[in-house]
This record gives structure tokens, C-alpha cells and sequence, in this order.
């Protein structure tokens, strides 16, 4: 880091940290004791600072409330075996999240500022990390205009910031999946690759229409044919048929190149799998249920890790799967988490120290 953004730290004078059970918590509910704040004003990012986790003071016409030029990322920290915090991939997030701020005509965060923030935050909180099994700590870097200003352009001025989250497992049960043939989620063209706030607020309402019918979430179609899988929920998401693993690919920007998916295709592989990356039809998975060759399917994200799909409804038809049977995503996920947790070596170089 260049002594320009040497980060200030202000350190809570107590840790919220004695009155919580690491142990039993929800995802996303809780948050450490500090966080990272960054402006970008003038053409520049000006000073770091770590301070203690608080309330923003904003002012009711800031852009991003009106026009939603937001965007974020998820990462999550791991202790290992000597009790030392790592992190996963956070580098691939970062050039995602510049990918994102691209698309959303935002400024781009220099990678010193994102990734010593987020070492330092952590480094500061590492007394949050929890060390149970499929808890992990949560990390939401996010980056909202806040040009106090209601004509439509971009912002001329940016916040960045990093919270910290301890958190328990995102679903915490096999899922039933509402294939979703009316509303959408991306098209060509659109911000579909992006971690774009919007994306996730646009999702809400067939959600909520699948949640009233039973469903945890919904399988996304293609925009124009609804002939085509995208994603599951905030997931990427994988059939395995036969023996062959198959994920729609990225090529038409409508499907986030998720870290976690990108981990799972390595992961395949090593254990000797076929994987494609490549656009994937309802037709062809009812038929491959027909013939009883679909044998798991599972969705994947940061937040989710790797949650089974149990029953997939689709066209007046539910497709159920014996998850108990299944012996690949089990076997993916304790793979990863061994990883993460240090208790196999990182042959792929996936963790980063604090
Ligand atoms: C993630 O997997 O990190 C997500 O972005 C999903 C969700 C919590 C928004």
C-alpha cells in the first residue's frame, strides 16, 4: 500500500463481541465491531479508515437511493487449524467487483484500497471469525453514488466500504425450486454478470410468488425462449448427469461468474469428472430425469457454499431427487470446507492469509 492510503484506524472503545454465541448465529444478522469507509470525491479516492461499525449519515437526494448505481461483493474468512483467519479467493472478488463497477459506470477501487481494507478490517475483528462447521465470516464489500443530486448520470462522487458479518449457514435445509417461466432475472445485454444491487431487488417479487407456493426460490430462464437454465436464487447451479457435470456458461453476460462455481468446476475436475460449461435446456433435464440419469443437482454461491436441489417444479411436474444418495456435491462440499478449514493442503492456492 502507497503511504497515501496508510489506513486510519479508530477502534471501538468495546466489543460487541461478549454479548453473542459465535457458535449458534444466522446468516447475515450480526456485524463485528468495525468497518472500512472510503470516499472517492474530486476524481480521487481520499483517505481509508477503519472505524468503529456505525450508522451512515446520508442526505435523501444521494443517487444511489434514486437510481441505484450500488454495487457489492461476498467473500467469507475461515480460521484454520492453528486458529489463524484466511480468506477465500478475495482477489477473484475484487476484479469482479470492478467488472461490476464497470458496467455501472462507477469508479474502479484500487485493488491496495479493497484488499489491505479488507486484510486490516479483518486483522482488527479476527476475535469474530468463527470456527464452527459451515459458519464462517462473512465479508460485504459495497459501493453506492452518493452525489446529492436527482438528474439521471453518474455520480461524481462514491462511497466504499467493508462490513463484516459472522454467519451461520445461508439455507440450512435441501431446497424446493419453482422453475420460473414468466418473469426473468438477466437478458443479453443487461447487467446480469454484475453483483449489481438492482439484480438482487428485481429477483424479490417471483421470489415472493414461489415463497407463497412453498418454494425456497426459483430456477432462472432464459429472457427471450424460457428454454434455458441461468441461475438458481443468488446461485450459479449444476445438474450432473451421467457422469458429466453441467453449468450454463457466461458467454451471453447473463450469469454471474460465480468464485464459488469457478472453485466447484476446478474441484469436478480433480475428482475426475466431466464438466461442461454450457447452455443447458428444461427439455433436456426432463429427459434426463425420464431416463434416470439426473443425479444431483445443487446450486452454488459464497453465501450458500454448495445446497442440494431436493425437488425441482416445473410444468406441472415435480422432479425429486433422494439427496441422502447423492456422493458428489457431499463430497465437493466437504472437500471445500476441508480446504477452507486447513485441514487438506490448498493445492490450488485459494486461501489468503490475514
Ligand atoms: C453471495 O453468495 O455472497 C451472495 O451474494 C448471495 C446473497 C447473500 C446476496
Amino acid at each position: 500500500m502507497t503511504a497515501a492510503w496508510d489506513i486510519l484506524i479508530t477502534r471501538a472503545e468495546h466489543s460487541k463481541l461478549r454479548d453473542l454465541n459465535l457458535e449458534n448465529i444466522p446468516f447475515g444478522k450480526y456485524f463485528t465491531d468495525h468497518m472500512l469507509e472510503v470516499d472517492f470525491i474530486d476524481g480521487e479516492w481520499k483517505q481509508p479508515e477503519i472505524k468503529p461499525y456505525q450508522p451512515l449519515l446520508l442526505a435523501p437526494s444521494m443517487a444511489a437511493l434514486h437510481y441505484g448505481q450500488a454495487i457489492f461483493e461476498g467473500i467469507k474468512a475461515y480460521n484454520d487449524q492453528a486458529g489463524n483467519p484466511r480468506i477465500f479467493r478475495p482477489l477473484d472478488n475484487y476484479h469482479r467487483f470492478n467488472q461490476s463497477a464497470e458496467r455501472m459506470q462507477m469508479p474502479a477501487v484500487p485493488e491496495e484500497i479493497f484488499m489491505e481494507g479488507m486484510r486490516q478490517l479483518i486483522e482488527l475483528d479476527r476475535q469474530w471469525v468463527p470456527s464452527r462447521e459451515d459458519h464462517s465470516l462473512y465479508i460485504r464489500p459495497f459501493m453506492f453514488s452518493t452525489d446529492e443530486m436527482i438528474g439521471v448520470r453518474p455520480s461524481e462522487h462514491y462511497k466504499f466500504m467493508i462490513i463484516l458479518s459472522p454467519s451461520g449457514p445461508y439455507y440450512s435445509m435441501p431446497m424446493r425450486i419453482h422453475v420460473e417461466e414468466q418473469y426473468v432475472r438477466a437478458a443479453p445485454g443487461g447487467v446480469g454478470y454484475a453483483k449489481a444491487a438492482g439484480n438482487y431487488g428485481a429477483a424479490m417479487y417471483a421470489t415472493a410468488q414461489a415463497r407463497k407456493h412453498g418454494y425456497d426460490q426459483v430456477l432462472w430462464m432464459d429472457a427471450s425462449e424460457h428454454k434455458y437454465v441461468q441461475e438458481c436464487g443468488t446461485m450459479n447451479v449444476f445438474f450432473i448427469i451421467g457422469n458429466v457435470a453441467i453449468t450454463p456458461s457466461l458467454e451471453q453476460g447473463t450469469i454471474l461468474n460465480g468464485v464459488t462455481r469457478q472453485s466447484v468446476i476446478t474441484m469436478l475436475k480433480d475428482a475426475g469428472l466431466t464438466v461442461e460449461e454450457r447452455p443447458l435446456s428444461l427439455e433436456e433435464i426432463l429427459a434426463a430425469y425420464d431416463q434416470g440419469t439426473l443425479r444431483e443437482v445443487f446450486g452454488t454461491g459464497t453465501a450458500a457454499t454448495i445446497s442440494p436441489i431436493r425437488e425441482l417444479a416445473c410444468r406441472g411436474r415435480e422432479l425429486h431427487f433422494d439427496v441422502d444418495a447423492w456422493t458428489v456435491a457431499p463430497g465437493i462440499k466437504k472437500r471445500l470446507t476441508e480446504i477452507r478449514e486447513g485441514k487438506v493442503p490448498d493445492v490450488h492456492g485459494w486461501m489468503m492469509p490475514v
